[in-house]
């Protein structure tokens, strides 16, 4: 299944009663597999989760840890980007080249990639003198 196809159809089961504002989020994983999910909204809002938290979490616990290439659909009158804590997730994840496809449920809209979203993004790398 393509990434449009995965976030257009897990993006219809999106629990959004809140903002009514429904969004999608598919990955490619290092195995090739796909991974999706939406966003989740709940009466204590800020305990609401978006949807590339989902996609993440269902690769995480299929035991993969590589985004090879992300989507992100929502319907807005301008492309929905991903938020900062999602940005933050992603490139926990993904090299800086991985390219995240920003989408409309009509259309891809842009492609840029995660380092472009997040420069200068804080990392594994700034934990190296961490003494346990
Ligand atoms: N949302 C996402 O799922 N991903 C984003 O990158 C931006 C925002 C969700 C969170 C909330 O349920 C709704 O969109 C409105 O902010």
């Amino acid at each position: 299944m393509s990434l449009f196809e995965a976030a257009k159809f897990v993006r219809e089961n999106a629990h959004a009663p809140y903002s009514n504002f429904h969004v999608g989020a598919a990955l490619r994983s290092a195995s090739g597999a796909v991974f999706s999910g939406c966003n989740v909204e709940n009466a204590a809002y800020p305990e609401g989760t978006c949807a590339e938290a989902g996609a993440i979490a269902a690769m995480v616990a299929a035991g993969e840890t590589q985004i090879m290439e992300i989507l992100i659909m929502a319907d807005a009158d301008q492309p929905v980007t991903p938020c900062g804590g999602c940005r933050q997730k992603i490139s926990e994840f993904a090299d800086k080249d991985v390219v995240v496809i920003i989408a409309s449920p009509t259309a891809e809209q842009f492609r840029t990639t995660i380092g472009e979203m997040l420069p200068g993004s804080f990392g594994l790398d700034h934990l190296s003198k961490v003494k346990s």
